[in-house]
This record gives structure tokens, C-alpha cells and sequence, in this order.
């Protein structure tokens, strides 16, 4: 059981390379991870490694497509910890291609998979932050939300619509302690950036000044900072972590 002055971090889509990241350094600076898997197979297998490693993380199932499951996930995290203080919305999908030819089942499950989600977790998680007066909501979306990317309209669309959500969600719960706000990574080297076919990500990674991906620690420092105390009055914002890829 935590105890009250340990926060509780609820990660979705915690399994992969950004989220595994994620859960290792917030657990390292102190709070109570729990890691959100739709796969249990790979989710069983991926928490017995973090034990090896130290790091002893509880796994609950959600599809985060759908509504319902997330309550139910949320339900148990709050019945076994008590409460999340801190929600990171970082499950995500690609379904690449030429807009000219995406299906409307691609479209459709990148919409729910990466935007749908962002409510089906969020409002189970809000009205109890607000009435304890603290709570970080945290959307992992992209460079590519930001600037858009060919064969990409499907994740543009749903990672720009995520950082209209927080704009819109940190008015409303700014005077309550809560803060929302997006984290726009550029191109990181994980499995999904390493399926992109070679050739197309050399040509991506020569647009990138720093002339190389980012590391998912990277990522995850940031996501612990804005979790903590110190990033109390940063909210509504979208912090871009791209090497220079995308500068506005
Ligand atoms: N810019 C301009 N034109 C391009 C292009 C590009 N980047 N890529 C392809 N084209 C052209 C092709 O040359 C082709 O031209 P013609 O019709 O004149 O021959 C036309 O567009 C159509 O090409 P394809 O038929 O090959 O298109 P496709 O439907 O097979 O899709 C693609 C191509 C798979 C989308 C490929 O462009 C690609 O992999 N792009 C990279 C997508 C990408 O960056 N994904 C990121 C995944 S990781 C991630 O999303 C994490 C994150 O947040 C950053």
C-alpha cells in the first residue's frame, strides 16, 4: 500500500519504449507506478524484467479505445492504491500511408487508439484530482501533430487534437490545482520510429539538427518534471523535445 506522501503515476501504454522509460524514472524519483498493457502476454513478461531490474511495477489491463475498460482499470488502480495523482495519456498507435489511400478502419483506430483515449482515461482520473486539490494530467503526442508528416494525416490529426484538449482541459482546472499539458516528441528511438523503412528515417534523421533520434530517457526526464511540484505553474503548455526538428 502507498503511503499518502507517495504519489501514484497511472503510465498507458506502458509497455513500449517511451512508456518503459516512463515508469523507470518515475519510480526512481519516488512515486508509485502502475503501467497500463492491452497485451498480457508481453505486459507479464515485461513486469518480470522491470522486477529484475529493481523496479516493481503493478500492470493493469485497459483497452484505452474504449471507455468502459478504462473505468474498470481505474476502478481497480483506486480500489489496490488508493487514488492517481498523476496520468500520463502515452498509448499510442501508427497506421501510416498516403491519405489517398487510408482506409477508414486506419483512420478510425488511430483516432481511438491515440485521441478517444486521452478522454476514456482523463475523465475517470479528473473529478477526483480536483477534489483533492492536486493532479497532473500529461499528453504524449508529436512533433508530427505539431507540423504534420506525410502518410501521416491519421496520427497528425489525432496528436494535434490532443493538445487542443489540453488547452482546453488546463483552463478549466487551473484554479484546482491541476495542470494539463502535451509533450510534442520529435522522432526517439523506439520500435515505433524503427519500423519507419531505413531509408525514409536517414532521410528523416538528416532533417533533424542535432543529426540523431532522441533517447526515451529523454523524454521521460521531462515527463517527470512536469509530474513534480517544481512544474506547478506550467500548465496548458506543449513542450517540444525534437533535437531542432521543429522550431516555431
Ligand atoms: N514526401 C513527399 N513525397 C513522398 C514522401 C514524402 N515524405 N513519401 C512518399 N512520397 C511520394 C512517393 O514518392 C510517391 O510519389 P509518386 O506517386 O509520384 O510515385 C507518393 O508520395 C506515394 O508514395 P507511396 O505510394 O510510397 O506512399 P505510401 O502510402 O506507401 O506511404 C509511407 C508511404 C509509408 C507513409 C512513407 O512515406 C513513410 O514511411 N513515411 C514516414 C512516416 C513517418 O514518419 N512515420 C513516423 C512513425 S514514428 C512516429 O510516428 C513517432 C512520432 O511521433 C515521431
Amino acid at each position: 500500500m502507498n503511503t499518502p506522501e507517495k504519489r501514484v503515476v497511472l503510465v498507458t501504454g506502458a509497455t513500449g519504449g517511451l512508456g518503459t522509460a516512463m515508469c523507470r524514472k518515475l519510480y526512481d524519483d519516488g512515486y508509485t507506478v502502475v503501467a497500463n498493457y492491452r497485451n498480457e502476454e508481453k505486459a507479464l513478461e515485461w513486469q518480470k524484467k522491470q522486477l529484475e531490474d529493481g523496479y516493481d511495477i503493478a500492470i493493469y489491463y485497459a483497452d484505452v479505445a474504449d471507455f468502459d475498460s478504462c473505468g474498470a482499470m481505474i476502478d481497480n488502480i483506486v480500489k489496490d492504491k488508493g487514488h492517481v495523482d498523476v496520468l500520463v495519456n502515452n498509448a499510442g498507435i501508427t497506421k501510416d500511408g498516403a491519405f489517398r489511400k487510408m482506409s477508414y478502419e486506419n483512420w478510425k483506430s488511430v483516432m481511438t487508439t491515440n485521441l478517444d483515449s486521452v478522454f476514456n482515461c482523463t475523465r475517470h482520473v479528473i473529478n477526483p484530482m480536483i477534489d483533492r486539490g492536486f493532479g497532473r494530467i500529461i499528453n504524449i503526442s508529436s512533433v508530427n501533430g505539431q507540423r504534420g508528416q506525410f502518410g501521416q494525416a491519421n496520427y497528425s490529426a489525432a496528436k494535434a487534437g490532443m493538445h487542443g484538449f489540453t488547452k482546453t482541459l488546463a483552463m478549466e482546472v487551473a484554479s484546482k490545482g491541476v495542470t494539463v499539458n502535451t509533450i510534442s516528441p520529435g522522432y526517439i528511438g523506439t520500435d515505433m520510429v524503427m519500423a519507419v523503412k531505413e531509408e525514409i528515417r536517414n532521410q528523416i534523421i538528416a532533417q533533424i539538427p542535432m543529426g540523431r533520434l532522441g533517447g526515451t530517457e529523454e523524454v521521460a526526464y521531462l515527463v517527470s518534471f512536469l509530474a513534480s511540484e517544481h512544474a506547478n505553474f506550467i500548465t496548458g503548455a506543449n513542450l517540444s523535445i525534437n533535437g531542432g526538428q521543429h522550431v516555431y
